[in-house]
């Protein structure tokens, strides 16, 4: 029997410290390096578990059952407002999940969403109680918190402003959204009341400690769910479509289910349709990597087991885009696989007006950020699109701006002008293009952009 590993999806408001949390685990430095220092797509890293095992060793002890699962595979997902679609994503993936909350900030508005997912999709959950290293007075180490937490290394004052923070902005609230929670080592019955673990993803402090509750309650819970066999064909969704050198067109995904077997056919559900392919090559990212900015090359293999990311590729995959669901299956099983990816597919397409001004995204998700944050303003959108801006879209641009001047704009999210674009951009004057790499951003430069317009209209 092979033994499945959980996924474990981090949640939380923006800079609660998510991806941090995640680089002191893997010793990376994802975080430092995201555009506007927020996090815009979903990352993916596998945490092995001898390496869970040697973080959490001076607390082995205090687990009842020894660990079985071969790791943990830990989704990343933004905080920022705009991203609910990724939240739900990422929420609707995971087995079991880690709440992050700024102890000293408290409940914020997607603290709140975070958690209206994880119930509507029953997922179990701890809460990392982040940046305890900014309680006043505390005195936080690279250590595990019950190491940590005593009248020798803390200041009674520290001990209590803990407290007070603990209760008010993390406790509380969790009661009033009829939660019972309580400090971890204090917890009794684990599977009533959510453990709030407190850490610091700056001085690594507590991290040993999540680790260790995350994987044992995973375990658990994939046990008593008899979810731990993996057997049957992949499921997967798609996180991003890359070219790579000397492979085409690839796709990083997560396999959430099932068995995936080169040579075997991938089936993947777009908004205009079903695409079949044929598996070439499985390449597995190395672990405590992060899928979305690697430190090394991924490694080819000939089966990759649920739950893991995984880097494919195919031909044809050329009209694939992030957020598609697939199947991967052998040659009897197409039909199938094609109805069930089709059903999902449904999910996947952004509402559009009648009339308005064209968006273009990296992945589906970023696209749905961006329609999300326009649409709250009022802003209508003719078309939204994932991939490059094409001569098409200039010369759409160029004939809605003869309706309204205010529709001869492109708002384009991480995506690049095709060369004949850009030749096409030239002639027509009239069409702007908005570009950039940070959502807000691209919507306070439209704004801009319109107030110009407006009074230039006058
Ligand atoms: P989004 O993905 O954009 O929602 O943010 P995030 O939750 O991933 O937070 P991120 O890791 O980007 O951290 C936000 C800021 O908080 C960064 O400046 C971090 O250095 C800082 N930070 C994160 N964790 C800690 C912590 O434990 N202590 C302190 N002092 N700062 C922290
Ligand atoms: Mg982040
Ligand atoms: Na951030």
């Amino acid at each position: 029997m092979s033994l499945r590993c959980p996924i474990v999806c981090v949640l939380g408001h923006v800079d609660h410290g998510k991806t941090t949390l995640l680089d002191k685990i893997r010793k990376t430095r994802v975080s430092q390096r995201e555009a506007g220092g927020i996090t815009q797509h979903i990352g993916a890293s596998e945490i092995p578990i001898d390496v869970i095992k040697k973080v959490a060793k001076d607390l082995l002890g205090m687990l009842k059952a020894d660990l079985k699962i071969p790791g943990l595979l830990v989704i990343d997902t933004p905080g920022h407002e705009a991203f609910t679609s990724l939240r739900k994503r990422g929420g609707a993936l995971a087995d079991i999940a880690i709440l992050v909350v700024d102890i000293n900030e408290g409940f914020k508005p997607q603290t709140i969403e975070s958690i209206n997912i994880l119930k509507q999709n029953k997922t179990p959950f701890v809460v990392a109680a982040n940046k305890l290293d900014l309680v006043p007075g505390w005195n936080s180490k690279d250590v595990p918190f019950v190491l940590n937490f005593n009248e020798k290394v803390q200041h009674p004052n520290a001990l209590t402003e803990f407290e007070i923070r603990l209760y008010n902005n993390i406790i509380k609230p969790l009661n009033e959204l009829g939660f019972d929670a309580d400090l971890f080592t204090r917890v009794e019955d684990l599977t009533r009341t959510v453990c709030v673990i407190p850490v610091s993803a700056k001085t690594g402090e507590g991290i040993p400690d999540l680790l260790l509750m995350i994987a044992g309650l995973a375990q658990k819970y994939l046990e008593d769910n008899l979810k731990l066999d993996v057997k049957g064909p992949a499921k997967g969704t798609v996180l991003e479509v890359k070219e790579e050198r000397g492979l085409g067109k690839t796709i990083d995904a997560i396999i959430y289910d099932g068995i995936a077997r080169r040579g075997d056919y991938i089936v993947l559900g777009n908004p205009d349709g079903v695409v079949v392919s044929r598996v070439k090559a499985l390449l597995k990212p190395k672990p405590l990597d992060e899928m979305r900015d690697p430190r090394d090359k991924f490694k080819p293999v000939n089966m990759v087991t649920a739950a893991a990311g995984v880097k494919i590729s195919a031909p044809d995959l050329d009209r694939v885009i992030a957020g598609s669901p697939f199947r991967i299956v052998p040659k009897d099983k197409i039909e199938e696989a094609k109805k069930e990816v089709m059903a999902e597919v449904e999910e996947l397409s952004i509402e559009t007006d009648e009339e308005g001004i064209i968006i273009k995204g990296d992945t589906m998700g970023s696209l749905e950020a961006l329609a999300k944050e326009l649409k709250k303003r009022g802003v209508k959108i003719r078309k939204a699109e994932v991939g490059d801006i094409s001569k098409k879209d200039i010369i759409e641009a160029h004939t809605y701006s003869k309706i309204n001047p205010l529709y001869g704009v492109i708002l384009a999210f991480n995506s690049k002008i095709l060369p004949d674009a850009k030749e096409e951009l030239e002639r027509y004057s009239n069409v702007k293009i908005i570009q950039g790499n940070v959502i807000y951003k691209i919507v306070e430069d439209y704004e801009e952009w319109i107030k110009k317009m407006e009074e230039a209209l006058k």
